[in-house]
């Protein structure tokens, strides 16, 4: 048997955008430019790395467990807002075809995503029973470049890690494929994402890579 795991925002959907968008207005609220510059960093990240990430930039210091904990909930309110009527309309080009092309293949599909609304976001693209696993960020405790969030993802479908591809658009993301012994996809530019065993510049040529060749 073998597995595909996708990430989700920037692969299946492009949430991306939205993350970037309610970190740039908290940035804004506490007084300095978060820039498209800074966005990279941002993906497949968690929740808390990202804040961390966001605050440096903006040279704040010196916060409560507290505090950070409170603009990390309001920056995902945000988040959630922009996110609240997203729809079809937003998957990503090429993914209905992929998951076509991967199901006729016989290949199980699961889900790794950081992000605790992962689930509650294929739900409401409707892609939710096109998923035999969904691992989210409410399943696990460390966030990519740590494995865990793949290796869940290959344990609950019972499938060896070396038979499971990863399709990824952070640099994060090809890291904790490499460190779970899985063969990775990357999504976006090669300088960025040199490391995974293919880059495709869009999610609209992933039905033509050839998976068998990794
Ligand atoms: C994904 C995104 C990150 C995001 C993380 C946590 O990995 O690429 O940008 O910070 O999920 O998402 P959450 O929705 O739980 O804040
Ligand atoms: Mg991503």
């Amino acid at each position: 048997m073998k597995a595909v795991i996708f990430d989700l925002d920037g692969v299946v959907v492009d949430t991306a955008k939205y993350h970037y968008l309610a970190w740039k207005k908290l940035a804004e609220e506490l007084g300095f430019e978060f820039g498209t510059e800074h966005n990279e960093k941002l993906k497949g990240v968690s929740r808390m790395e990202s804040l961390r990430i966001v605050l440096e930039v903006g040279g704040i210091e010196g916060l409560s467990e507290e505090e950070k904990v409170a603009m990390a909930t309001r920056k995902n309110g945000y988040y959630l807002d922009m996110i609240s009527n997203i729809d079809e309309s937003e998957i990503l080009p090429g993914i209905p075809e992929f998951l076509e092309k991967l199901k006729n293949n016989n290949y199980k599909i699961a889900l790794g995503s950081a992000s605790k609304s992962g689930k509650m976001i294929l739900e409401k693209l409707h892609l939710a029973e096109k998923f035999d696993v969904i691992v989210d960020g409410n399943l696990v405790e460390r966030a990519k470049p740590d494995p865990q969030v793949f290796t869940t993802g290959a344990d609950l479908l019972g499938i060896p890690c070396e038979n499971c591809i990863v399709v990824e658009d952070a640099a994060a993301g090809i890291e904790a494929a490499i460190a779970g012994g899985m063969k990775c996809i990357g999504v976006g530019s090669k300088e960025i994402l040199g490391r995974a065993n293919a880059v495709v510049t869009s999610t609209k040529e992933l039905p033509e890579v050839d998976l068998e060749t990794l």
